[in-house]
């Protein structure tokens, strides 16, 4: 190929040449192919990309198309229930919503309610009032000296790094409006999370901070930021669905001078948070920590999180809360089907248990123990409409947060570009030009109406299947598709028992 290419070239250059001189044509045409045949030249000698040394110029439509091959699929090809992690309506639903726009849909639903996987709510013949107050739950066991009322809907764990400073502010101020809390991901507290809404601060093993030069826990550190007003819960992070057992991961293109400075380490670097915690090791090291933590911030709530691996070490850590008799206010569960900002695939496709199971376990491993009236259950896996919602708690968790649902509140489309500092939306980037993208006053405001409405719809939903209380949500208002296969057993009357015991 690249024998032909300079053949062709040189054979076009020729005539571009002629032409000028003969026809008195453009002068750019002959300059235009010198550039092209510069360019394939040095292409074809270099050793690094084998595409570009056979196809010197051509080669590039490869690197083109392969850049905007998500958008060509988004644009073009997906359909409305298509799209990963987010199908198209479900991103249209929380873009309606936080613009506080009319988010029916017309003409009936686009699934197959047919199929053995379809789910729904059953609803009561007798509805109740659907309820205008936005529910709150209590955090705050035993121990706990300053329990927090929460919103049963927050913002999920991301930290600035991964998100903008625009997209950290505009949560903030969305969530101090609709007065819910904003969990500050591992990267640390930092002055654009202080814009007076609710903060949950989470601690991960990179101890951003509040951490000695040794990259330790620094009790000093934590003391001083753990008491500001602002800071209601802490939790600490064990792990997070998209890459347990794996540390954080900040990209060396979004480690700026600002973001090292908040950390405490080298720009421009690629930043591995180690996989574990340095300050415990074990069960009995973890419950410590949060009694240690609970003291050091006068007693605030302090919870943690983690995605579940091997069930028996969470009913270790169980065990250990008992023998100890020290319970955590909260456990966050994450489920693998998690988001990131960066994560290797193998960790993100194939480590940890998914939401709906790893919820279960833990709810009824708590209940099972006796301490399920201690600790509060918050759930986190694609949490983005009320009736994710009303799903989460009937699997056992008390509240939920929402990562990837804010973040399309903020205007994200879903680009796959968190991991490269080019997200076009401003919102994960830490470039300064996409990040005037977006306009902090209009994105709060969407903030907080994505919250409002999606509860509104939440409660709703909890009226429609005749509830008044998200206390009284379990999964008798569920059910599947398979369920309904048994009602095949209608056309065979000898069947007939079968559906009563349905
Ligand atoms: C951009 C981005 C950054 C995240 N950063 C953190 C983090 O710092 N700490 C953490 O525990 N989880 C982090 N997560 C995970 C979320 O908090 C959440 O648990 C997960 O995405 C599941 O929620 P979702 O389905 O609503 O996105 C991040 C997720 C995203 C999308």
């Amino acid at each position: 190929m690249r024998k032909k290419f300079f053949i062709f070239g040189i054979a076009i250059l020729i005539l571009s040449i002629l032409s000028y001189y003969n026809l008195k044509t453009s002068v750019l045409f002959p300059i235009l192919c010198v550039s092209l045949l510069f360019i394939g030249f040095l292409n074809s000698i270099q050793h690094k990309h084998a595409i570009l040394r056979n196809f010197p110029v051509l080669g590039y439509f490869r690197y083109f198309f392969e850049m905007i091959a998500p958008e060509i699929q988004q644009y073009f090809i997906e359909r409305t229930t298509d799209g990963k992690p987010f199908s198209r309506n479900e991103r249209s639903l929380v873009y309606q919503r936080a613009k506080n726009i009319d988010a029916t849909t017309p003409f009936g639903t686009q699934l197959d309610i047919n199929q053995s996987n379809y789910e729904g709510i059953k609803h009561s013949i007798f509805p109740a009032k659907v309820n205008d107050d936005m529910p709150r739950v209590t955090i705050g066991g035993p121990d706990c000296k300053q329990p927090y009322s929460a919103s049963i809907l927050n913002i999920s764990a991301m930290s600035f790094g991964s998100l903008s400073e625009n997209a950290i502010v505009a949560l903030n101020k969305g969530a101090k409006k609709g007065e819910f809390y904003h969990n500050t991901g591992e990267g640390g507290l930092t002055e654009f999370h202080l814009q007076g809404g609710d903060i949950t601060w989470q601690i991960g093993t990179g101890y951003f901070g509040c951490r000695t030069k040794e990259g330790n826990f620094d009790a000093d550190k934590f003391v001083d930021k753990s008491n500001k007003p602002e800071v209601k819960m802490i939790e600490i992070k064990l792990s997070q669905g998209a890459k347990p057992g794996h540390g954080g991961v900040l990209p060396a293109s979004k480690n700026t001078e600002q973001i090292a400075k908040i950390r405490g380490v080298e720009p421009h670097t690629t930043i591995l948070s180690p996989p574990s915690h340095t300050a415990f090791n074990n069960p009995s090291g973890l419950i410590q920590f949060v009694a240690q933590l609970r003291s050091l911030s006068n007693g605030k709530p302090i919870g943690f999180k983690l995605c579940i691996g091997q069930s028996s070490e969470f009913e270790a850590i169980c065990h250990e809360m008992i023998v100890q008799h020290c319970f955590p206010d909260f456990i966050t569960v994450d489920g693998a089907e998690g988001g990131t900002g960066a994560a290797p695939l193998e960790f993100s496709d194939g480590v940890g248990m998914p939401f709906e199971p790893a919820l279960i376990f833990v709810n009824k491993t708590l209940i099972n123990l006796g301490i399920r009236d201690k600790i509060r259950v918050i759930g986190s896996g694609k949490i983005i409409s009320g009736y994710s919602i009303l799903r989460a708690i009937a699997m056992g968790a008390d509240l939920c947060n929402s990562a990837r649902g804010f973040m399309f509140s903020l205007g994200c489309i879903q680009a796959l570009r968190c991991n490269n500092n080019a997200c076009p939306t401003g919102v994960a980037t830490q470039d300064k030009m996409l990040m005037k993208g977006l306009v902090v006053t209009d994105k709060a405001e969407r903030v907080y109406y994505f919250h409002k409405n999606t509860l509104h719809a939440a409660n709703e939903l909890l009226a429609a299947a005749g509830k008044t209380a998200y206390s009284e949500v379990d999964n008798s208002i569920f059910m599947r598709g398979d369920e309904f296969t048994k009602l095949s057993d209608l056309y065979f009357p000898d069947n007939l028992t079968s559906v009563s015991q349905l």
